[in-house]
């Protein structure tokens, strides 16, 4: 392997400690959230932590726009039950090309669901209003303008189960584009 190629490579290895470009992000949340430095860390791990015995109890995760299911199949692997995973994607697709990546089609307990999030006439989703608990969305509101952000918002608030005492919204968007 070429040091150019290594380099490229390394840039999508799993890196244990958190990079260092952080500074932002960790000052907001110890001025304005008023969280010690030293506590940053195991703050944003407990809500993973907080996410994955929520699906062990018997909570829900919805990855919307979830492409090859990357985030589902990690969430799989920390030791949460398949079974209360669901992957929804437009690009059908994405969802088998996850299967062919993963090798896991005849293994993988979640659902994966082809369906466009944002067709109010599309109802194949609705045999999942009221199960979820926690719906995960990365790199996709940014992808809409306002008015498509707000009924996709909408649309995930339909899937929580109407009792969840903690439903929780979690991802990454970028701001501006
Ligand atoms: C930029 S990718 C992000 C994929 C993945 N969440 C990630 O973080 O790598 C956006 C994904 O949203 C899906 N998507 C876009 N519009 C959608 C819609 N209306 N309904 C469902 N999925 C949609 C795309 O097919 C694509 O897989």
């Amino acid at each position: 392997m070429t040091d150019r190629t290594s380099t490229e490579a390394n840039r999508f290895d799993y890196h244990e400690e958190l990079p260092a470009d952080k500074e932002r992000v960790w000052s907001l949340l110890q001025s304005y959230s008023h969280i010690p430095r030293d506590e940053i860390e195991s703050h944003l791990r407990d809500i993973y932590f907080n996410i994955l015995e929520c699906l062990k109890s018997g909570g829900v995760l919805l990855d919307a726009g979830c492409a090859f299911g990357y985030i589902l199949r990690q969430i799989a692997i920390d030791d949460a039950p398949a079974a209360n995973l669901i992957g929804i994607d437009l690009q059908r697709g994405f969802l088998d090309l996850g299967y062919d990546l993963f090798k896991d089609r005849d293994t993988f307990e979640g659902k994966s669901l082809a369906s466009d999030l944002l067709n109010p006439d599309d109802h194949s989703l609705d045999v999942i209003n009221d199960t979820v608990d926690v719906s995960h969305a990365a790199a996709l509101f940014h992808l809409f303008d306002w008015e498509d952000q707000v009924s996709l918002g909408t649309r995930q608030v339909k899937f929580f189960k109407k009792d969840a005492k903690q439903a929780m919204i979690v991802g990454r968007q970028i701001g501006t584009l």
